[in-house]
């Protein structure tokens, strides 16, 4: 047998990139990751049982980079400069810096890496990031796939729409073909008509989230809305809105969906009278459940087994370890913002194993 792919995470989080790859069953191992953020390293280590390095990424050299013999980038850069919250700079945010850096690294490097895996926001395929990145992988003959796709399509009952890069660099011999700039497929699979089932978010709940005050929806944050149309999900439904970074904070208004659980005969809500809303018993997804919805390996869930095969398969709850578990150092609202700026593991797992390698 051959030796796994060695792969370099970068941006690494909690480490959703490096759950996708056991998900996927490739043969390929995470070297090294790299993050900034000392709580999300925490956790990392508390499940991988390594620790990222905190170097910041603009830091690193090609040198360093080289030391890791790494066949395989793996990235999911900071979406701000993208977001309309982020302000959009683009190239220009200091946040872009780290991408921009290893952009600058790729065409530096003795051995550049074969595989290439780029997760971002909705946008990033309009911005200046993403025409470096094509540019550099073009002039170095990597042949590119974007799509831009959300769980729901993968018969996950959450949206999340995200744009996706998957790159490999072709032999001297083979001349990697320009791609139409904007083809960037948005259908899953990409050829093809095949629609996923989507199952009710029933199975995805923690039943006994719903007596806990924990994760109650304060009355005040609801009373002081008037008109404001609160994304409700009941567990029969089989979709949720994007979880982000705010979830579970005072920002109720974009980050994602809250669960009835009480009169679920109602589906009409009178927005008008936020009071009447207090009767729903509104509360928020658990972290538990969001890292469910995100495909993270977990322990005690549905239990099923995949088949192994190279072909787009339909959801199964992910069971490999290391499964994603949390110190009990770190809060409530960390784990929320944790996993708000995380990945869905599935949808990245099935375009590495179907699209990448
Ligand atoms: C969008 S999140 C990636 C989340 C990750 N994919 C996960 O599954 O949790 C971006 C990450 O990049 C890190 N980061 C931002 N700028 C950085 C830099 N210059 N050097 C290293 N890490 C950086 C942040 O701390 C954050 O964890």
């Amino acid at each position: 047998m051959s030796d796994p792919i060695r792969c370099l995470e970068f941006f690494s989080g909690i480490g959703g990139l490096h759950y996708a790859l056991n998900i996927a069953e490739v043969p390929a191992t995470v070297v090294c990751a790299f993050d900034v953020n000392m709580i999300a390293n925490q956790v990392y280590e508390y499940n991988f049982g390594h620790a990222p390095s905190n170097k910041t990424i603009e830091r690193l050299t090609a040198k360093d980079i080289e030391k890791f013999k790494a066949d395989c980038w793996l990235l999911s850069p900071p979406c701000q400069p993208y977001t309309q919250g982020g302000n959009m700079k683009d190239i220009d945010d200091p946040r872009a810096q780290g991408l921009v850096h290893l952009i600058n690294l790729l065409p530096k490097l003795a051995d550049p890496p074969t595989f290439l895996f780029l997760e971002n926001v909705k946008n990033f395929e309009e911005s200046q990031s993403r025409a470096k990145l094509v540019e550099t992988l073009q002039s170095m003959n990597y042949q590119i796939k974007e799509c831009l796709l959300s769980p729901i399509q993968f018969g996950i009952p959450n949206h999340r729409a995200r744009y996706y890069m998957m790159a490999r660099r072709l032999g001297s011999v083979e001349k990697a073909p320009s791609p139409p700039l904007g083809e960037i497929h948005t259908k899953w699979p990409f050829a093809g008509e095949y629609q996923f089932e989507v199952p009710e978010l029933s199975q995805f709940i923690e039943n006994s989230a719903n007596d806990d005050l924990l994760y109650r929806v304060p009355e005040k944050e609801i009373l002081k809305r008037h008109k404001f149309r609160f994304d409700i999900v009941q567990p029969s439904d089989n979709r949720t809105s994007c979880v982000t970074k705010a979830y579970g904070s005072h920002h109720l208004q974009t980050s994602g969906s809250l669960v009835q659980t009480q009169h679920l005969e109602r589906v009409e809500y009178d927005w008008s009278d936020p009071k009447s809303l207090l009767e729903l018993g509104l509360r928020f997804l658990t972290p538990i459940e969001i890292s469910r919805l995100h495909a993270f390996p977990m322990p005690e869930y549905q239990l099923q087994t995949n088949t192994c095969s190279t072909k787009p398969r339909p959801f199964n709850p992910p069971h490999c370890l290391p499964h994603l578990m949390f110190p009990d150092s770190v809060s409530l609202m960390q784990r929320y913002r944790l996993l708000g700026n995380s990945l869905n593991c599935w949808v990245v797992a099935e375009l590495l194993r179907c699209e990448l390698f």
